[in-house]
């Protein structure tokens, strides 16, 4: 039997994930809710267009909901309605999710539905399941990384061709890369909301934080960037994330990055976090942090990925609905 989808949002990352979810025949999608239906009659089917995300979650035979909107309130509403019904919910919304840790665990612990983010922390870079599960038995001290493409995109634009900062605020704009309010990049609120779920993921339950800084690019100058160079380094946006005995520390700025830091040839929208383990030693993953195509992957790879026995009472209860 196909999963059946329900999809929120058809902007750069939703129309990513239609496309590929058809090219995955153990999936079928049975709507799309959309706020503008005529703006994307060329390329969605009029059949599977929904003006309703809340009537689409509700339908009893959706049992995935993967959702794409910049909209953080309404997220949140969707998020819920779908876990009080016990569906899986795949988001790559980090305001929504660091905002509303506690809630939505609880949600999803109360009525045995699935809240999955891995999109919401580096694009396509596995950083969470990372640290999750692969990492389970490694006591993690510290996570450092570049966790804004858009921020990145500008600071190597910068370092690279000499480019001014407004210039490469609109190529990131043009790409794709960044928020639609921009100011969230470039003032560092989205590296601290992922920065958040980080230290979520390494505590496992709602992180107390002992203490947060965060600094934007706003004010690097080309000289600055310049400065940094002569020297052989580059300006980079570093979320810093520390274990502080229980507590966890989140230090947030930009920061000039030595030649011999895994971070320092990390440019363009490529995200990075380089992970310190007590046994493991220090490991780095690098990838596509924004767009498209980046995001829908970590959502897409979430998909394949629901917790089994999760999704096999699921099942059985809307089999047992219809
Ligand atoms: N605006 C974000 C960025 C998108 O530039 O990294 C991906 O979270």
């Amino acid at each position: 039997m196909k999963t059946s989808i329900a999809l929120i949002g058809f902007g750069t990352v939703g129309s990513a994930l239609y496309e590929r979810i058809l090219n995955l025949p153990q999936y079928e999608i049975s709507g799309v809710a959309v706020k503008h239906p005529e703006k994307h009659k060329d390329r969605l089917p009029e059949v599977l267009m929904r003006k309703s995300a809340e009537a689409l979650i509700a339908r009893p035979e959706t049992e995935v909901i993967l959702e794409a909107i910049d909209d953080s309130d309404a997220a949140l509403e969707f998020a819920v309605k779908a876990l009080e019904a016990g569906k899986t919910y795949i988001t790559a919304s980090k305001k929504m999710v660091a905002s509303n840790l506690g809630l939505l665990h609880r949600l999803e612990e109360t009525y045995d539905g699935n809240l999955l983010y891995e999109a919401a922390v580096g694009g396509a870079v596995p950083i969470l399941r990372t640290l999750r599960e692969h990492l389970a038995a490694e006591p993690v001290k510290r996570v450092r990384g570049i966790l804004n493409g858009t921020c990145n995109y500008i600071l190597t634009q910068m370092q690279e061709a000499g480019a001014d900062f407004d210039t490469s605020l609109k190529e990131a704009q043009l790409k794709g890369y960044a928020e639609t309010d921009a100011s969230s990049d470039i003032d560092a609120l989205d590296t601290y909301y992922k920065s958040l779920i980080i230290a979520r993921t390494l505590s496992g339950t709602t992180p107390e934080l002992a203490r947060v800084v965060y600094e934007g690019i706003r004010d690097v100058a080309a000289a600055d960037v310049a400065k940094v160079r002569k020297e052989g380094g580059k300006v980079k946006l570093i979320a810093d994330i520390q274990r502080e005995g229980d507590k966890f520390k989140i230090d947030i700025r930009p920061t000039a990055v030595t030649p011999d830091d895994p971070l320092h040839n990390v440019d363009g929208s490529s995200n990075a976090v380089t992970i310190e383990g007590v046994h493991s030693g220090t490991i780095t993953l690098q990838g596509l942090g924004a767009g498209g195509h980046p995001t829908a992957s970590a959502m897409v790879g979430d998909l394949m990925n629901i917790p089994a026995p999760k999704l096999e009472k699921v099942k059985k209860m809307l089999t047992a609905l219809r």
